[in-house]
């Protein structure tokens, strides 16, 4: 997507109380189990971001009546079922959109060719089409699984997986192929990841149990579970509200509250992590909306010092890390980031992409291959143009740095931000940061 410059400058502190857009894990799951289920399902706080709007397009094609409402509510009437797709199916540049799709239509009798941006057709997808592929679907496509390829399901069998990596992309596939199984599923995950397609399966009417079995989680979906339309209500993402409220813990004098984000503990690493940096960060309003905790999440600006962030603290902050990076750029000492190896295959290569951004601000950065470590010295000279290849959050991390830096930061790319928070520059804006076309 082509897009001009976007430069971020320092100025004023950030101040102000906004809502982070909706969750994108949940938004995508959202979906999906809404056209795999019979009736109507009903979305408030979707995420309108170009990944999920590709999901949506994906269920339409896939025989589900998906309609907007207005004001981020949507209204899916599902078939119970796939029924086979006219087109190519092109997720964009949403690997966890692909990845969940593959595994819903693998357990029907329809053949489907799935494609997306450049950075998907790079990514991996042997990790959810060995599982798939074990339960009977097959798939043809270009060497090492990557996109685009053709997959054929049904008549699956059921299946117990350990999962290889820690990825709820990868549990969810198995989960979702799992309900049109001839028997059911049971996933064991060795580090727990993001647990949102088990409380939403349930919310939609499966039974799905979850147990802690010597410190591995197991998760079974029994044999012949049905789903019903249900209202979804999707909280604020907790991966999106990290930027202004990192923002606001290195630009001097900033406060900003950002309402309604989910916090969920497997996806809250990144501000236990911040807490531990000596951030002042406060939750208030803690309440249950839709199944989840949510809470206001107050940041303001904190002397930050550097930290061992624990690995195994990392599927629960996965997405989170290079917008750690830069706080820890603005911290006094180390910050030690190791165990991230899955950074290397998401939208971009993170670690190598954060590495040379932070690099070109005159930020002392080393990496390792499945981690790195920052050296920040309280202050970051900036001035860098920064590479983003596309990756949404690259582009919005580096532009957070840019409005604490000493000299304004410019990133390539920037249009990929809509991917996951197409209101960004103005959220931003309207707490007082100066984010411009350059
Ligand atoms: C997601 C899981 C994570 C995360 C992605 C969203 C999900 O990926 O990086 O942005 O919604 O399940 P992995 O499960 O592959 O780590």
């Amino acid at each position: 997507m082509a897009s001009a410059n976007l430069t971020a400058r320092p100025g004023s502190p950030l101040r102000g109380r906004v809502r982070a857009p909706g969750d994108k894990s949940i938004s995508h799951r959202s979906m999906i189990l809404g056209a795999l289920a019979t009736g109507t399902t009903t979305v408030e706080g979707l995420l309108e971001g170009d990944d999920v709007l590709r999901t949506a397009a994906a269920m339409r094609a896939f025989g589900a009546r998906v309609e907007q409402l207005g004001d981020s509510r949507w209204r899916i009437e599902g078939q119970g079922g796939f029924s086979e797709p006219e087109d190519v199916i092109d997720c964009g540049n949403a690997g966890t959109g692909v990845r969940l799709i593959m595994g819903a239509a693998a357990g029907f009798p329809i053949c489907a060719t799935f494609t997306g941006d450049l950075s998907l057709r790079s990514r991996p997808m042997g990790r959810v089409l060995e599982p798939l592929a074990r339960m009977g679907a097959y798939w043809v496509g270009r060497d090492k699984g990557r996109l685009p390829l053709t997959m054929k399901g049904g008549n699956l069998h059921g299946l117990t997986y350990r999962l290889p990596v820690a990825s709820a992309q990868v549990k969810s596939a198995v989960l979702l192929a799992g309900l049109h199984a001839d028997s059911g599923v049971e996933v064991f995950e060795p580090e727990p990841t993001r647990d949102h397609t088990e409380r939403m399966l349930r919310a939609f009417g499966a039974e799905v149990d979850v147990a802690d079995q010597g410190g591995v989680r197991r998760i079974h979906l029994g044999y012949g579970q049905k789903l019903h339309g249900t209202h979804v209500r999707v909280p604020g993402d907790p991966s999106s509200a990290a930027f202004p409220l990192v923002a606001a813990l290195i630009v001097p004098g900033s406060e900003v509250t950002v309402e309604g984000v989910l916090l969920n503990p497997l996806r809250t690493g990144l501000f236990d992590t911040l807490r531990e940096m000596g951030a002042d960060l406060t939750i208030a309003n803690e309440r249950q909306e839709g199944g989840e905790t949510v809470g206001d999440v107050t940041a303001r600006h904190s002397a930050l010092k550097g930290v061992v962030a624990p690995p195994e603290r990392a599927p629960s902050m996965i997405d989170e890390y290079p917008i750690l990076a830069v706080a820890a750029a603005f911290a006094e000492g180390e910050t030690v980031m190791r165990g991230v190896g899955e950074m290397r295959v998401k939208e971009s290569d993170r670690i190598a992409l954060m590495a040379a951004g932070l690099a070109a601000c005159g930020v002392a950065v080393e990496e390792e291959p499945e981690g790195f470590i920052v050296r920040g010295a309280g202050k970051v000279k900036g001035g860098g143009l920064v590479r983003t290849q596309g990756d949404h959050r690259i582009a919005m991390s580096h532009l957070v740095l840019g409005l604490a830096a000493q000299t304004p930061v410019t990133v390539d790319e920037p249009g990929m931000i809509a991917t996951s928070f197409p209101t960004f520059r103005s959220l931003m804006t309207g707490l007082g940061g100066e984010i411009a076309e350059a």
